[in-house]
């Protein structure tokens, strides 16, 4: 059975796209699944779909030449979709003077990252400790494993994966001792390493995960974007923001309320979206969605 990423909420981030939108940006395209689909709803709108990820790029440009090819006029559908290898991070400089109408960013991983079990995202197979999105960067998570002092790693613990000091200190403790002995290189060795923790797979998964948050910069990406995004809109149009992890939802909802207090913004969404219960019987990796939406009324105030 192939199994493949689905999008989150369609409905609602169709829902709440510009009827007249010209410019999309999709800040992380992945396989394009959003992307394609507004295309198809929305025939005026060219859309950049951004992705850092090269293989995920690759699949996503893939998925565009077949699904346009279902769709009458897919020729014209096709050449409205333009994919780039750039981070979102970046929008302001990809847009230059233009302006776009939506923006939106599906955060967190692929799917296809944890099936991919020789990029090192997955606990379940054993890979050299890598977990970039982007390979062109040079900090692995081989490197933050070994080179990283103990506070920097416990604080990453803390941070990112809720563990308590203590614990964080811990396993920081730990890694340091064992990495002393012999350079942890794959996946499999901080597992095993964690287990000397006592740590079991979903505690594992935790600490795998918020070393992808540090090796990608993730939080210093979505931090740029929103102290960025407001000036790459046109007046009357919006951006929505899906995220998986409590720390991005609480940077989204802040960011977005200054927003409103000290511009021309109004929130959509007095009140979080998250997907129904029907999606997330079908699709477990949604659980965690959360989805705001932003809408600038007027240009900067003066
Ligand atoms: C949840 S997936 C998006 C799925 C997509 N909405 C779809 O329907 O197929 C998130 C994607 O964002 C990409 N990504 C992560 N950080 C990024 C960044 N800073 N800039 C652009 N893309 C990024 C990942 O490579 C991944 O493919």
């Amino acid at each position: 059975m192939v199994i493949i990423h689905s999008p989150v909420m369609l409905s609602e981030v169709l829902s709440f796209v510009p009827e007249h939108a010209k410019l999309i940006v999709d800040g992380t395209l992945g396989h394009g699944w959003h992307t394609i689909v507004m295309a198809e709803k929305f025939p005026d709108a060219k859309i950049i779909g951004l992705d850092i990820d090269e293989k995920m790029l690759a699949k996503a440009r893939l998925r565009v030449e077949s699904a346009t090819a279902d769709v009458e006029g897919w020729e014209l559908l096709a050449n409205r979709i333009e994919c780039v290898q750039k981070s979102y991070a970046d929008i302001q400089s990809i847009l230059w003077d233009k302006k776009c109408d939506y923006i939106l960013l599906d955060l967190w991983v692929n799917l296809e990252h944890f099936l991919a079990t020789d990029r090192g995202f997955s606990l379940k197979g054993n890979a050299t400790l890598d977990m970039r999105f982007d390979q062109g960067k040079t900090k692995t998570a081989e490197v933050v494993v070994n080179t990283y002092s103990p506070s920097d790693l416990k604080n990453i613990f803390v941070k990112y994966g809720d563990f308590t000091e203590k614990k964080a200190e811990e396993l920081a403790e730990t890694i340091c001792r064992e990495r002393n002995k012999n350079r942890i290189v794959t996946t499999f060795d901080l597992k095993k390493v964690l287990g000397l923790c006592g740590l079991g797979n979903s505690a594992v998964a935790v600490i795998f995960q918020a070393i992808r948050i540090e090796v990608n910069g993730e939080l210093d990406n979505l931090e740029t974007f929103l102290s960025t995004f407001a000036e790459c809109l046109n007046v009357g149009w919006r951006c929505a923001i899906m995220s998986y992890h409590s720390i991005e939802d609480r940077l989204v909802k802040q960011s977005f309320q200054q927003l409103v207090n000290t511009w021309w913004f109004a929130l959509l969404t007095k009140k979080v979206i998250v997907p129904n219960y029907k999606e997330v019987e079908k699709n477990k990796a949604a659980r965690s969605a959360k989805m705001r939406v932003i809408e600038k009324t007027a240009e900067l105030r003066t």
